[in-house]
């Protein structure tokens, strides 16, 4: 049943990545492009973390695509190790591309954002190099990582705790999360509020002209995201292996001594006690955002110290009234005022990450829990999301009452199920 099952999503998965490939020849760069587009309409240009997705999702079935996906990527990045969170191959002229170029500077209509997502592309390195064992393919790569991991921690760690601050709510790649409603002062459930409030944030980093210093120092938007921070832990550690690899044993303990000195900080200043949950901080005095989201969670994929993950997994994910929902995890705990289970737009544009279940977090938590040992509750994650694409198709989110799908259709993270089963 199980091998009937991974078949079939695995040829669901290669239709949609060969589908969403755009490849072409980009004037402004001199570049040739080949890349898995999220969606091939809804989301045409190359993201960040979805590529980061969509190589570890091609490692199980085309090595040469899943390289190919970040070698493309790597192409956007800047000469100081800065990558894009965006990049504009191929302009189309549209509203929605109007809105994404306010998150970009220096012109209206940019090439490349000046944002970050969350960091996982060590993670989709590694996947691939598990698959051939290429040392090539590191050597290649890791000079490049390195380079990024150390930009993010040279410029997006202003109180050198360890922890780095994202500038924009795009950054978490939780776009319209109800975490940041503390952080614009508001606390109701308005939909409205922070699609907007979410644009003037990209905008007045654009006007500040993405000048970083500024832009902290102004403190207008200053979050130490839980989720970017397990992501960007996460991704050093495995980068600390890598790295061991290719017997770079220096800068392996750079980044080792890093992690730690992040991991330590994330308990320390993220983690509310008597809640047993994790939220972000935001501004220089490093308030606590007190929603509980699927960011709480998230520190599941770190080493924890076992008692928290304990706390996380029995006091939350697995309460009814918070994320243990028919069809898990939701984004946001069901028992929050801004919890919307279903699909909502703002002026025709949806609304995201208040409410429904999303495959990549999905990912995360299941990695997390397998390491700490909850394997039955990793598995019924597992048997739920698939549950959820075999009854909906790979959409972008989904109800998770009815399991009911949302946004875009054939949405290309969505066939991480691949390695969710594979991993069994
Ligand atoms: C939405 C998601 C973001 C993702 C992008 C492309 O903006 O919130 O995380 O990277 O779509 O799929």
């Amino acid at each position: 049943m199980r091998e009937a099952a991974y078949k079939e999503i695995v040829s669901g998965a290669k239709d949609i990545l060969y589908g969403n490939l755009k490849i072409g020849y980009a004037t402004w760069a001199k570049e040739n492009y080949k890349y898995i587009s999220p969606s091939r309409h809804h989301y045409p240009h190359q993201w960040f973390w979805d590529s980061c997705f969509h190589a570890i999702i091609a490692s199980h079935f085309d090595l040469d695509l899943a390289k190919n996906e970040i070698r493309n990527l790597l192409k956007g990045q800047r000469a100081d190790g800065f990558i894009p969170h965006i990049i504009f191959w191929r302009r189309e002229i549209a509203w929605r591309e109007i809105l994404r170029s306010l998150e970009s500077y220096p012109t209206l209509f940019p090439r490349t954002s000046q944002l970050i997502q969350p960091p996982v592309i060590a993670q989709g390195v590694e996947a691939i190099y598990q698959k051939d064992h290429d040392s090539a393919f590191l050597h290649e790569m890791l000079p490049k990582l390195v380079a990024f991991y150390n930009w993010l921690y040279f410029n997006r760690d202003p109180d050198k705790d360890g922890l780095i601050s994202i500038i924009a709510p795009y950054e978490s790649g939780l776009d319209q999360s109800p975490s940041y409603d503390p952080v614009f002062g508001m606390y109701d459930s308005s939909v409205v509020v922070p699609t907007l409030v979410g644009r003037l944030v990209t905008f007045r980093n654009m006007v500040t002209n993405y000048n970083l210093e500024r832009i902290l120092s102004a403190d207008y938007f200053n979050v130490e995201d839980v989720l970017v921070n397990s992501i960007y832990l996460k991704n050093l550690q495995v980068l600390t292996k890598l790295l061991h690899e290719i017997d770079c044993e220096e800068t392996a303990r750079h980044f080792y001594y890093l992690y730690t000195k992040g991991k330590e900080s994330l308990i320390k200043k993220c983690y509310d006690k008597k809640e047993a949950f994790f939220f972000d901080l935001y501004g220089k005095d490093e308030k606590a955002a007190k929603v509980k989201t699927i960011k709480g969670l998230m520190p599941l994929i770190l080493d924890l110290p076992e008692a928290i993950a304990k706390d996380l997994v029995k006091k939350h994910l697995s309460n009814k009234d918070e994320f243990d929902l028919p069809y898990p995890i939701p984004s946001v705990a069901a028992n929050e005022p801004a919890f919307i289970p279903d699909y909502k737009t703002v002026f025709r544009e949806p609304v995201l990450w208040r409410g429904p279940t999303w495959i990549s977090t999905n990912w995360f938590i299941v990695k997390g829990l397998k390491e700490h040992g909850f394997n039955e509750e990793a598995e019924k994650i597992v048997e739920r999301s698939l549950a959820l694409v075999q009854k909906s198709g790979f959409r972008e989110y989904f109800n998770p009452f009815s399991g009911e799908g949302y946004g875009a259709k054939n949405f290309s993270w969505s066939t991480l199920v691949v390695d969710m089963i594979a991993s069994k």
